[in-house]
């Protein structure tokens, strides 16, 4: 049976037309926005209104035709250079989620098997590359859902980072199509969702969307992990990815890396949860994965207020890259991937 999450979609395509949920006004406002050209999609992403890695992905393949549109009435040549430059243009929008370059560049690849054909012919055809990305991304997180559902048992609790749901992706997420999947089975269990500083997405994304989903969720603050842990309230770790490393090394949002280690610490299995496109077999270690690095006031603010000095010195990396050696394994839409990785990730590309 099909689950319903009776959800806003945070990428849409209606009628030609290209709407975000804007994530940064949640869990206060569900305002959806139409993207009117690429400048607008390219800050839509860079400010987080549509973030999580399969959903950049979703949303770079679709705000390609949005950048190409008005470019229709040029020759199949000059068209086809645009293409490219617009793809380049979101692609610089945020580097670490493999996703939004992996979408870009297929979409270019095919826009070069459409040799022949006029410009609105091109168009056309891309607009069915896009949908179909999309398509592949809602089955990957019901099959992920399907793979994942019964590492969670009755009576457990779950704890997750950042927002790997619904927002994140088509459909079901990924860490979070597991236990949206396991809920529908009739289990019961309990979530604890880490805020997530300093974007707060666990708070304003992840509690926000399984509370409405009606699973039973309790939000923590990043600091209260380990002591949760030691209290035996945690029994599995779920998370997402941004980028898997052909090692296994996989960056996911801050804090991650001290989740995946006190999980090692506790015992507590630590499992990722992504599709394929989000495994980058050309970057071979964690060590090679470009982190974003973001604005100061992100973390000299807490929402509107000022709470660190105005000249203190920040270090802001968006995400840090987690030791394979501490996930206990890959659930993909191809099933679960347990060690060794570099062996066993190849080998879902064979
Ligand atoms: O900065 P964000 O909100 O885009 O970071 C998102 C994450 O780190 C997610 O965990 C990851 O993209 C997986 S989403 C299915």
């Amino acid at each position: 049976m099909e689950i319903q999450l009776n959800l806003p979609l945070s990428v849409d395509w209606k009628e030609g037309e290209l709407f975000f949920l804007d994530q940064t006004l949640l869990p206060n406002e569900e305002k959806i926005e139409r993207q009117e050209d690429v400048k607008q999609v390219w800050d839509s992403i860079k400010k987080l209104k549509v973030r999580g890695a399969p959903a950049l992905g979703v949303a770079g393949a679709y705000g390609l035709l949005v950048g190409i549109k008005p470019h229709l009435g040029l020759e199949p040549a000059a068209f086809l250079g645009k293409i490219e430059a617009v793809a380049q243009y979101l692609d610089s929008s945020r580097p670490t989620a493999v996703n939004l370059g992996w979408a870009l560049r297929r979409m270019v690849a095919k826009s070069k098997t459409l040799g022949g054909l006029d410009s609105p012919s091109m168009y056309q055809a891309l607009v069915r590359e896009a949908q179909e990305i999309h398509q592949e991304d809602i089955a990957c997180s019901v099959a992920i859902g399907q793979h994942g559902a019964s590492l969670v048992q009755e009576g457990m609790g779950v704890l997750t980072h950042c927002n790997a749901g619904h927002l994140a992706v088509s459909k079901l997420g990924t860490a979070l199509a597991p236990m949206y999947t396991a809920h529908s089975q009739g289990r019961k269990f309990r979530v604890y969702a880490d805020e997530t500083r300093p974007l707060l997405q666990g708070a304003r994304l992840t509690a926000w969307e399984l509370g409405r989903a009606g699973l039973d969720v309790t939000l923590i603050c990043d600091n209260m992990a380990a002591y949760l842990m030691s209290l035996g309230k945690i029994n599995l770790v779920i998370v997402g990815a941004d980028r898997i490393a052909a090692n296994g090394d996989t960056a996911n949002k801050i804090g991650t890396y001290g989740v995946a280690i006190l999980a090692k610490y506790f015992n507590i299995p630590f499992y990722v949860a992504a599709p394929y496109s989000t495994i980058d077999l050309k970057t071979p270690t964690g060590k090679d994965i470009h982190i974003e690095e973001r604005d100061k006031e992100e973390v000299t603010f807490f929402g509107e207020k000022r709470t660190g000095p105005k000249e203190v010195k920040v270090f802001n990396p968006a995400f840090d890259p987690t030791e394979h050696s501490l996930i206990h394994g890959f659930i993909t839409e191809k099933g679960l991937i347990k060690p060794p990785f570099a062996q066993n990730l190849k080998a879902l590309f064979g």
